[in-house]
């Protein structure tokens, strides 16, 4: 079969969807992998690289126009016309973007997003948002201490004592745990907030504090329980008593970062406009979730915080707040390397071993949770 590698053109985005060490296993299965040239450059992969491994080298229209299309990011309006109808595209492909969705159904393309697969065991080598998630929560870390005008962990030296910096984790899933073991490498004291209470465990297993807001009604209880082991909105009279909570923790942190996500809908807005003024000067927020929140009275939308832009460092009442929004390209290449093996894993799925094409077992609830078009129609589930 005849696979792509496209280069991303989304701007800043610096992940491959293929590296030369997954190119090489895809042609020792008797594939054909034409990547476009330059296509790992930023991941640090580069075109000799691919080449040493057997993969061919071409152009945007060579890459775009292969039966199988690997990518990191659903193909914009200029990419799609480059591909073919009948093709079959595998990438991270945003589930929630109806209309993104039916141009790809209207370009005839066969289409699997990763994010939908489900959170199974089995599904875990393939989980697009645990690996990147992951890597979203140590860079938010390294931009805070980076950010942060003073030490992170306590030191007594000679010419006095330093104190640690507190960190308060906001939305406890993937990512959080991962900025907590960061933070705590680095010698932050670390407090931490999720709606699950499951993550209670977790966070203290990994050295933090479980910023404990006791569930009050069955409603409550109900709601934190989730679906499929994602947060569902909580009820009003849970979240004012976790604002109450959180909003005293904040009030004393150097660092906030927030993880809060619930897909499919706005962020929860868990640090507002009192909080950061409450907040010493030289503060840091990385807020994951820049862009997710609610549309704003301006039109723009933040995060967990109605302060954070999008894609930009601002500082607001004294504290800075980044709102990246692609946090894992950058780290290109680790975050390409964790994202080529997902997709391979995808791969077994769909094109097993000796198959000439591409095939759709409806029988297997990974396939069916991911395949988003097919033959013309949205078949998102
Ligand atoms: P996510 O990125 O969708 O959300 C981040 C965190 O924000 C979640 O922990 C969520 O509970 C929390 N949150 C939402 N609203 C909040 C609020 N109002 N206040 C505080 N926190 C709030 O989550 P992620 O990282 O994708 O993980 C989702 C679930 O999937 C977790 O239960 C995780 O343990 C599970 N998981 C399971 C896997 C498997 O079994 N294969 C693999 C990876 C994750």
């Amino acid at each position: 079969m005849l696979i792509g590698v496209p280069a991303e053109t989304l701007a800043g985005e610096t992940r491959v969807a293929v590296t030369p060490e997954t190119a090489k296993k895809l042609v020792a299965q008797g594939h054909v992998v034409r990547v476009q040239a330059g296509a790992g450059l930023a991941a640090s992969a580069t075109d000799a690289a691919y080449e040493a491994a057997g993969a061919q080298i071409t152009d945007a229209a060579g890459a775009l126009g292969a039966d199988l299309v690997l990518k990191v990011r659903s193909p914009q309006a200029s990419e799609l016309p480059l591909m073919k109808a009948g093709a079959t595209l595998v990438g991270m492909l945003n589930p929630f973007d109806a209309e993104g969705l039916q141009a790809l159904a209207a370009a005839g393309l066969t289409s699997f997003a990763l994010e939908a697969a489900p959170r199974t065991t089995r599904a875990q080598s393939m989980d697009v948002l645990s690996s990147q998630a992951n890597i979203a929560g140590y860079k938010a870390v390294m931009l805070a201490a980076n950010a942060y005008p003073k030490f992170f962990p306590m030191l007594m030296t000679a010419a006095g004592t330093v104190k640690a910096a507190r960190v308060v984790i906001l939305g406890v899933g993937v990512a959080g745990l991962q900025a907590i073991a960061t933070a705590k490498r680095l010698g932050a004291v670390i407090e931490a907030s999720d709606v699950r209470p499951s993550v209670k465990e977790q966070i203290e297993s990994l050295g933090g504090k479980f910023i404990d807001v006791p569930y009050e009604t069955a409603e409550e209880k109900e709601a934190a329980e989730g679906v499929g082991g994602y947060a569902k909105p909580m009820p009003p009279s849970w979240l004012q008593r976790q604002a109450a909570e959180v909003a005293k923790r904040v009030a004393l942190a150097d660092v906030v970062i927030s993880t809060a996500l619930i897909p499919g809908r706005a962020a929860p807005t868990l640090i507002t406009e009192e909080m950061v003024k409450s907040m010493k000067p030289g503060s840091v927020i990385v807020d994951i979730a820049a862009g997710k929140g609610p549309v704003r009275a301006d039109g723009g939308v933040g995060g967990n915080c109605p302060l954070t832009e999008a894609d930009q460092t601002v500082v607001k009442h004294g504290v800075t707040i980044i709102g990246e929004t692609n946090l894992p390209a950058r780290v290109a290449a680790d975050a390409s390397a964790l994202y080529a093996r997902n997709v391979l894993d995808f791969l077994k799925l769909v094109l097993p071993k000796d198959a000439a094409a591409v095939q759709v077992p409806m029988d297997d609830d990974i396939v069916v949770a991911c395949l988003m078009t097919q033959a013309g129609e949205v078949k998102r589930k």
